[in-house]
């Protein structure tokens, strides 16, 4: 087992997702502290009872990132964090005039005023030489009809991400990574049912210039990159993991 994270304190949020699974795991196997946060208390559960088992210092802690109350305990445990991860995050896919209000709401409750409320409440845990990584999309950065409340949301993430970095710096670095379309269960999830499936997966993968759709697993290096000291000079920086995709 490497040691690049020994000793370090990590909160994942999202921690029970495709993507938030291999962070916990990838932080895991670098000797860190896990305490993974999420909604999903099964899933969360089952993530425990399987570090248990390898002997890995994970814990995990029911959280909805959408509720003022709940995230505000999380800054009354005082212990010292060294890394947050913001990956807790929901999909939308609809035109402006069939999104409601309260679907609206609900998207930017969660992706942005969620990695607010987070970042408030851990903020004064954060040790010296801490860094933060908010998880946006290349949705953040690139149009695309019908990703109205979706965009808005990772693209106040990005814009969070740069005043975060400019207020808890020295001490902590903030970063944000934009993953373009994955392959994990988000996208098909959305799209179950549809009848074009397929032609919307493959028309995704061909907005990339590598011609495909990306793994979760090809996000983590950067986020474990960010994470630690390499990454020493690196903050407020927005960095696209899209193959491309936002480049053209
Ligand atoms: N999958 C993709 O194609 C893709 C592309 C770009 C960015 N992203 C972003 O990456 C992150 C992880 O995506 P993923 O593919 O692992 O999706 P996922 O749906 O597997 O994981 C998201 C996790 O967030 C949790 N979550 C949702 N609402 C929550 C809340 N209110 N409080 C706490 N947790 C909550 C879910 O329970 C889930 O475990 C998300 O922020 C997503 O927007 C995903």
């Amino acid at each position: 087992m490497s040691e690049r994270f020994r000793n370090k304190v990590v909160l994942v949020t999202g921690a029970a997702g495709d993507l938030g699974r291999l962070l916990c795991a990838a932080f895991l196997d670098e000797g860190a502290s896990v305490v993974g946060l999420d909604v999903d208390v099964a899933q969360g559960e089952q993530m425990r009872s399987d570090a248990l088992a390898a002997d890995r210092d994970f814990t995990f802690r029911a959280l909805d990132v959408a509720d003022p109350q709940s995230v505000a305990a999380l800054g009354r445990d005082g212990s010292p964090v060294d890394v947050l991860v913001n990956a807790a995050g929901v999909i939308s896919y609809a035109p402006i005039g069939e999104t409601s209000v309260e679907e609206w709401d609900r998207v930017l409750g969660i992706n942005v005023r969620g990695a607010f409320l987070v970042t408030k409440a851990v903020g004064p845990r954060l040790r010296e030489g801490s860094s933060v990584i908010n998880v946006a999309s290349s949705a953040a950065l690139r149009a695309g009809a019908g990703w109205s409340a979706y965009s808005v949301s990772k693209a106040g993430m990005v814009a969070f991400t740069k005043v975060a970095a400019a207020e808890l710096a020295p001490r902590t670095r903030v970063n944000v990574v934009c993953p373009g379309a994955l392959d994990t269960q988000m996208p098909h999830r959305l799209l179950e049912g549809h009848p074009a499936k397929d032609t919307i997966l493959e028309s995704m993968a061909k907005a990339s210039m590598l011609g495909r759709l990306g793994e979760a697993q090809e996000v983590v290096p950067l986020c474990l990159f960010l994470a630690g000291a390499d990454a020493g000079l690196v903050t407020g920086a927005t960095i696209a993991v899209d193959g491309g995709m936002t480049a053209w």
